[in-house]
């Protein structure tokens, strides 16, 4: 049920007496509780914000509301994980609330400074005409976990040229400057990330528009991210409002990114490839990456997306992380794989070596809800091959590589509970691969699934919504044989 204007912009504390209680009370009765994955104790859960290495900890931070599953009053939620495997909530981060957030504590990022990890985020505050005025705020957490706000916001008003749609802030430390990127709208109502420069983070100074190649691509960029990998430059980014193309751009927003020279931090020109989808999937958005100690560049998402509505609405909760994944340049483009850390998951195990001709055949003891599948075939003269997990009754969601068209297809038709039309439920991308060879690897859990295609190649992000009686695993081979290596954890 949708709530009213003044229902969605409550503070816990202006929670109706018991109002709480039966929101976790619905949420505990609901089947499609993650077992592994960062999900929200009652509410909804949006994009990651702050991910951050700080302390010898892990810190994540996410969007949330609290009192339901619209967009309301948002929160930063709290997790850490010493391992990147294993999460645990350190509640609140930051409560909306203030003069400069006084309609949520919007998405940002963290950087460590001088012992403290600084969280730099978007105040969003609506006037009495709902006219929206964004600041841009500044937090901090010390030694001990304690996060106190800066009392004034570190900037105020949004650049000349640019609407109130101006949010985002990804911050990052080059030489002795600190950089930031925010996802802007120019008043022409045209996409645009912008940049900021500081001494201390708390003075910014407006560099401008970086310069890409795209000056009409969508309305709105949201959650931008700039990053430097090998010698290249990667800005990651959300924009709204691109047409669907084929089976390109068919999310109602999309993740991607651009690969270029790295980002002149002077003339602001950044010399760049063609857009990218980052995900294959139905459900992802907002990703934001960090650098861990040993180098790597990890990156987690928010599987779901604004303006779609989800089964578990009615249990009183919404939306989940994906898995942190590594990236990597192979060839020019993004490579995204699963964190190794994420083995330490792994409990009971089987295997099992299948010969399949032109035939469907169901892996008995294989059964679950959440676990771990790696499933490499060599193709043979099959035609199409792959699999159907959490099957069941009518239930499957269908993994396939079609040999004609070259490509992968994930059918979510038939998973479970219907999602809302507006994302469909196909999603198809042709894949690099070595001849005859294929590799999916995935992450299955109570409603999600994250597939791993070629060791990153492709990767498909999606929610699904079994019955927790459809656990079953069936491998196939269509018109011709195939053989297929399988290994599976639970978790
Ligand atoms: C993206 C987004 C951000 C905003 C946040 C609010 O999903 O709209 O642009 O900061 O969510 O929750």
């Amino acid at each position: 049920m949708k709530m009213t204007r003044e229902e969605k912009y409550r503070l816990i504390a202006q929670a109706k007496p018991g109002e709480l209680a039966e929101l976790r009370h619905k949420v505990n009765r609901c089947v499609w509780r993650q077992s592994y994955h960062i999900q929200p104790p009652t509410g909804l859960l949006n994009d990651p914000n702050g991910f951050s290495y700080y302390q010898g900890e892990y810190h994540l931070f996410y969007q949330w509301f609290p009192l339901g599953t619209d967009h309301g009053m948002k929160y930063w939620y709290h997790t850490k994980s010493a391992d990147l495997a294993a999460w645990d909530s350190a509640g609140i981060g930051i409560e909306p609330g203030g003069p400069y957030d006084s309609h949520g504590a919007y998405s940002g990022s963290a950087i460590e400074k001088d012992g403290r990890l600084y969280l730099l985020y978007t105040g969003n505050t609506r006037d009495e005409t709902w006219n929206r005025h964004p600041y841009q705020c500044l937090a901090w957490m010390n030694e001990s976990g304690l996060i106190s706000k800066l009392e004034q916001p570190v900037i105020s008003s949004v650049p000349p040229g640019y609407t109130d749609h101006f949010r985002d802030p990804k911050v990052w430390k080059s030489g002795d400057d600190y950089y930031c990127v925010f996802g802007a709208q120019r008043e022409g109502r045209t996409g645009a990330a912008v940049l900021y420069r500081s001494k201390d983070l708390l003075h910014w100074e407006f560099k401008g528009e970086i310069k890409t190649r795209l000056p009409r691509f969508g309305y709105m960029w949201e959650c931008p991210d700039y990053f430097e990998l090998d010698d290249s430059g990667v800005l990651l980014f959300c924009p709204q409002g691109l047409e669907a193309a084929g089976d390109r751009f068919n999310n109602i927003y999309q993740t991607g990114y651009v690969i270029g020279k790295p980002l002149d931090p002077l003339t602001l020109e950044f010399d760049h490839g063609p857009f990218e989808e980052l995900d294959r999937g139905f459900d992802f958005y907002a990703a934001q990456t960090m650098q861990a100690p040993d180098g790597r560049r990890l990156l987690v998402g928010w599987m779901g997306l604004p303006d779609v509505d989800y089964p578990t609405d009615a249990n009183g909760w919404s939306g989940c992380l994906t898995l942190p994944r590594q990236l990597t340049l192979r060839d020019g483009k993004l490579i995204q794989q699963p964190v190794p850390e994420l083995a330490k998951l792994r409990k009971a195990m089987r295997s099992a070596e299948v010969a399949l001709n032109n035939e469907t055949k169901r892996l008995d003891g294989f059964e679950g809800i959440s676990y771990e599948l790696i499933c490499e075939v060599a193709i043979g003269d099959a035609e199409a091959v792959g699999l159907e997990f959490r099957a069941g009754g009518r239930e499957k969601t269908v993994l396939k590589y079609d040999g004609a068209a070259n490509q992968i297809i994930l059918d979510r038709s038939l998973s479970g509970k219907a999602l809302d039309e507006i994302n469909g439920n196909i999603r198809r991308c042709r894949c690099r691969m070595a001849a005859g060879k294929l590799k999916f690897h995935l992450f299955v859990d109570a409603s999600s699934v994250e597939i791993f295609v070629n060791d990153g190649e492709e990767v498909f992000t999606s929610r699904i919504f079994p019955d927790p009686g459809s656990t079953e695993i069936r491998l196939f081979s269509y018109d011709g044989s195939a053989e297929f290596r399988v290994l599976k954890w639970d978790i």
